[in-house]
């Protein structure tokens, strides 16, 4: 499994395992089955109310601690308490420490982050993060963080899938220093019908997940498929062994069609996240 080296030097497996929407009741099982699948990269958030079922498959694994990445993520409406909001993630996940840490939106209405990505920089000194990044900052919150900023950030987790790329905003992390890493990686599956893409997975005897999952690793990207099946779990992990063409990545390239599917980051404000 490919890893990337983040600007402080600590490696994270490229392709991970994202449980946003896995019930709370289901998360063990299907961390396990990840596990299973070969995935050691699990992405998780207080907000998504399951850091408890993926720390109970870890302690379920037989898994060395050190062999899995885990990344978890500061709720909005903890801005501001960010040593509470982190220790109770770390408890709820039953870890000594956790991978990376990410202020999980910029929520640029409550003219917090900078005093948060402070707070991240602070707990970070305390041995219990390896690396502290944001998620779903745009240009202007990346430009203002990095006014202040005494940390770069390691990573910016943003939406990212073949039809809604936000080329200018990777590059301008990656010009930073700041890895990036996809969310909604297969476009919550929309990306997956297109003719381009279903024409390349038929010349590899792929399947389209996998097509879409390689151009994200071909790019450079770090990318988080969730599945709640356990089949598309190990299908989706085996698009790490799929090399594509410098012509059939660039038909996917040239899917972009500029439209999200999820909140705008320069809005989203819900405090519950
Ligand atoms: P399911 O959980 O039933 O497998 P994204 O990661 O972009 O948010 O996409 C997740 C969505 O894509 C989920 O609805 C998931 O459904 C679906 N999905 C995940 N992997 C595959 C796959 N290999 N083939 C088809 N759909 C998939």
């Amino acid at each position: 499994m490919s890893e990337l080296t983040l600007n402080n030097g600590v490696t994270i497996p490229q392709l991970g395992f994202g449980v946003f929407q896995v019930p709370p009741e289901d998360t063990q099982r299907i961390v396990e089955d990840a596990f299973e699948a070969g995935y050691r990269h699990i992405d998780t958030a207080a907000a998504y109310r399951n850091e408890a079922g993926v720390g109970a498959a870890i302690a379920a694994t037989g898994i060395p601690r050190e062999d899995i990445f885990v990344t978890t993520k500061l709720r909005n409406g903890e801005q501001g308490r960010a040593q509470e909001a982190f220790q109770n993630s770390r408890k709820a996940l039953g870890l000594d420490y956790v991978d990376l840490y990410l202020i999980h939106w910029p929520v640029p209405s409550q003219g917090l982050y900078v005093q948060a990505w402070k707070e991240m920089e602070r707990l970070y000194e305390n041995n219990q993060i390896r690396a502290i990044g944001i998620s779903n900052f745009l240009a202007d919150h990346v430009d203002t963080l990095l006014e202040s900023a005494e940390i770069v950030p390691a990573v910016n987790q943003i939406e990212l899938h073949p039809s809604y790329q936000q080329a200018d905003l990777a590059k301008k992390c990656r010009n930073a220093g700041i890895e990036v890493e996809a969310y909604s990686p297969l476009g919550r599956g929309a990306d997956l019908d297109g003719d381009a893409v279903t024409a390349i997975a038929s010349a590899h005897g792929a399947t389209t997940a996998q097509v879409v999952l390689a151009w994200h690793l071909a790019q450079g990207n770090i990318v988080i498929p969730k599945s709640v099946n356990p089949q598309r779990i190990r299908e989706n992990f085996a698009a790490s062994s799929l090399t594509l063409s410098g012509d059939e990545l660039a038909a996917i390239t040239a899917l972009e069609s500029g439209a999200r599917l999820g909140s705008d980051p320069a809005v989203a404000s819900f405090s519950q996240m």
